[in-house]
């Protein structure tokens, strides 16, 4: 997060300065010169960061952009108009302004960076207006709008994809092409999880809350697993060949970020005396129609020093794979010694995958280690040439879907949770990725 923090100070100076690293140092996503025509809406930290490392993508326009804080919106156009020869509108006042940028017809895709309960909304309204969409995680809160965005990509035949940046990590992405080789024989239980304290996030300065405080403030529940499932998803082919069958949920008490409330900002504070939906560590447990297990996790509250932020550990018949404090090891049956890991390292040249290689140079400025921009990358090859989606919409559906059903596991004291199959029975004859 430190890290995080220093570029977010970054991106503030660098606008206000007017100056933009490498800002004219060209890159190619496809062999297609197809232009794309991009709104951006939610220009905060991270709409920002990715307007940034887009423009430095040659076939790529921004028309139009949107935030309903127009300081943010302000400095978004500034950053457009240094780069290029021309001023992106901007659409800004009400929370619906984006729908007012959709009806442009110059746009052929949106990138949506706004808060979290927003994504469905946006991702349904603007595949509506015949937009190819780009969401943030998740892509959705509940088995509605998964439905709903589900119908409303096949209806519009454009490209949907979600941007989860983990799936694109060197390591995840090599565990990806292994498994597709056969190094770990079946797959049969994971281990994954997303364990970040960014309590303060959640408080404005006057110690009010913010947008994700207020998620905590409502919701129970896994509400954010897609970049622990992302990887682990892909590994175990749900959606291709196998799916999501059930869930079961549990959760510690409430406590660490009440106590971060009177800590900061007094006992008689109104965030001090919210009794927060949301708990310390949530657990789910994922049953899957093949019988494979897989153990996700996350806590963004409480104090644990986080190396990284997210947790990873495969087991097959034939090898496992962990990923906990930065530290990558693997065991395969036949080539490691007896009853000991190795580093993946050992393996990785072996192993790369073809989408890390094809965009790693490239992607070395981009955030969370390069993998942000991957994400955009592989959504315009999509785009430009017609290949289906890398996370497509029953990728997000199903795993956005652990958001409602972990919650409602939660509510019922523990009870199993039937997930939908929101490809209908497609999830058989799907290749794997
Ligand atoms: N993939 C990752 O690693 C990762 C990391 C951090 C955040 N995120 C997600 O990215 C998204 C953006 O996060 P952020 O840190 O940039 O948040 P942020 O609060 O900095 O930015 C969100 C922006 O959206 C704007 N906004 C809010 N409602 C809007 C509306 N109705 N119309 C237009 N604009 C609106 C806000 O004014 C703000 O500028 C969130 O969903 C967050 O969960 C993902």
């Amino acid at each position: 997060m430190s890290k995080k923090m220093n570029r977010r100070k970054f991106i503030q100076s660098a606008a206000s300065a007017g100056f933009l690293l490498n800002l004219n140092k060209p890159a190619k996503t496809s062999n297609s010169n197809k232009t794309v025509r991009w709104g951006i809406i939610g220009v905060g930290n991270r709409g920002t960061r990715f307007l940034i490392d887009m423009l430095k993508i040659d076939e790529l326009e921004f028309p139009a952009i949107c935030d309903i804080n127009a300081d943010r919106l302000n400095q978004a156009i500034d950053i457009v108009k240094k780069s290029k020869n021309y001023t992106p509108e901007g659409y800004s006042g009400n929370p619906y302004d984006y729908r007012r940028l959709l009806q442009r017809d110059d746009i052929d895709a949106i990138l949506i960076e706004t808060p979290k309960r927003w994504h469905a909304r946006m991702s349904i309204d603007g595949l509506n207006a015949d937009k190819h969409v780009l969401t943030d995680v998740p892509g959705a809160y509940t088995i509605k709008e998964c439905w709903d965005l589900v119908e409303a990509k096949q209806r519009s035949g454009k490209v949907y994809m979600l941007a989860e940046n983990c799936c694109y990590y060197q390591q995840c992405l090599a565990i990806l092409n292994m498994v597709g080789k056969g190094i770990f024989g079946d797959t049969t239980y994971a281990e994954c999880g997303y364990i970040h304290e960014i309590r303060r996030l959640m408080f404005k300065p006057d110690g009010s809350l913010t947008w994700r405080g207020e998620i905590e403030r409502d919701l129970v529940g896994n509400i954010y697993p897609t970049h622990g499932i992302g990887p682990v998803a892909q590994w175990m082919g749900i959606n291709r060949g196998d799916r999501f069958e059930s869930l079961v949920s549990m959760c510690t008490s409430h406590g660490s970020l009440k106590e971060y409330a009177v800590e900061n900002f007094g006992g008689d504070h109104p965030s001090s005396k919210i009794n927060y939906a949301a708990r310390d560590m949530t657990m789910t447990l994922i049953k899957t129609a093949k019988g494979k297990i897989i153990n996700l996790q996350f806590d963004q509250v409480s104090l644990r020093p986080h190396p990284t932020t997210t947790h990873f550990y495969l087991q097959g018949t034939k090898g496992a794979f962990k990923d906990e404090d930065k530290e990558q090891k693997i065991y395969i049956d036949g080539r490691s010694k007896a009853n000991t890991w190795e580093p993946l390292s050992k393996y990785i040249q072996e192993y790369d995958s073809p989408i890390w290689q094809r965009w790693k140079e490239q992607s070395a400025d981009s955030g969370h280690g390069g993998v942000d921009i991957f994400a955009v990358y592989h959504f315009l090859d999509s785009v430009q040439t017609g290949k289906p989606a890398f996370i497509d919409v029953y990728d997000s559906a199903a795993w956005s879907a652990i958001i409602p059903l972990s919650a409602k596991s939660i509510a019922e004291g523990g009870t199993v949770q039937k997930i939908p199959d929101f490809t209908k029975g497609m999830w058989k004859n799907r290749k794997m990725l």
